[in-house]
């Protein structure tokens, strides 16, 4: 059995990994943690890590790129391990996040669906294969109300076009103006928000009179919830250390 706490558990990603987790006999929630005290479907939501009293194998967050520290704290002082999954993290946060993992088992991506661990791979082979020949463009869509722009995702995939291209690119956010022509070495980067879009990615790779297209749309949340789930068992007893999709994948 592994023994969940779901931080943001009263928000649409949290309450999805709850039902879940409900179905799924080998994974149970003790409690959540968000920003204000509730209960949830029996469960207790205390509005700091501090008041956490049942014992937490991992913690999966939903909540937001601020919460980090507590998150953090929290592992630290009780050995658990983390599933960071918000996204918008600043670059301390990431130097915060590759410290605690010397310590802490840290499982961390920006996107927990199978398809886009699988576009990631396809979109390094693609810039890897097709070279400066092409422009690599990367449009995401999400509902309007995401809050950071470009998603974790995009800059997931920008940094996978950008690893098989040779290392050499650099990531514009969105064009206005006279920005005059493109330069080979940019990586375009758009956001678009809409309505209730779950997530849609498409990396463009434009050529001479052709172009290569790879995308992913997510249909409904569940599909990042039962990732979550799934990782927070593989999680469950590791020792310290970084650990992503790719390593969950190879688990199965
Ligand atoms: N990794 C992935 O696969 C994946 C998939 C979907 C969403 N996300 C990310 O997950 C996060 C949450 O998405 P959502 O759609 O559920 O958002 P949401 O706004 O519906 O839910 C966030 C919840 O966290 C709580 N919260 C916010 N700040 C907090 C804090 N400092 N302490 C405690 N609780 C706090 C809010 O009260 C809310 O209940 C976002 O960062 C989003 O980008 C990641």
């Amino acid at each position: 059995m592994t023994n969940i706490l779901i931080s943001g558990i009263l928000g649409h990603m949290g309450r999805n990994v709850y039902e879940l987790a409900a179905a799924d006999a080998d994974v149970q929630c003790v409690c959540g943690v968000d920003l204000r005290e509730d209960t949830f479907c029996g469960v207790p939501v205390y509005d700091s890590f501090d008041k956490v009293k049942e014992p937490v194998d991992v913690v999966i967050d939903f909540s937001s790129a601020a919460n980090l520290p507590n998150i953090l704290a929290f592992a630290k002082r009780t050995g658990c391990g983390v599933i960071l999954a918000a996204t918008g993290y600043t670059e301390s946060d990431l130097a915060a996040i590759d410290a605690a993992a010397k310590e802490t088992a840290v499982f961390k991506t920006a996107n927990l669906s199978v398809g886009v661990n699988l576009l990631q791979k396809l979109v390094k082979e693609a810039a890897a294969f097709l070279g400066d020949a092409f422009d690599i463009e990367i449009i995401e869509k999400h509902h309007n109300l995401k809050k950071d722009a470009p998603s974790g995702t995009a800059l997931m995939l920008a940094e996978s076009a950008n690893e098989g291209a040779g290392g050499a690119k650099r990531f514009i956010y969105g064009r206005e103006g006279m920005v005059g022509a493109r330069e080979k070495a940019e990586i375009g980067i758009h956001a678009v928000r809409g309505g209730t879009i779950v997530g849609e990615h498409e990396v463009l790779f434009a050529g001479e009179d052709e172009i290569v297209t790879l995308s992913h749309s997510a249909r409904s949340k569940k599909v990042f919830a039962a990732g979550a789930v799934r990782a927070a068992k593989f999680l469950k007893g590791k020792p310290a250390g970084r650990y992503d999709m790719n390593d969950v994948l190879a688990s199965l």
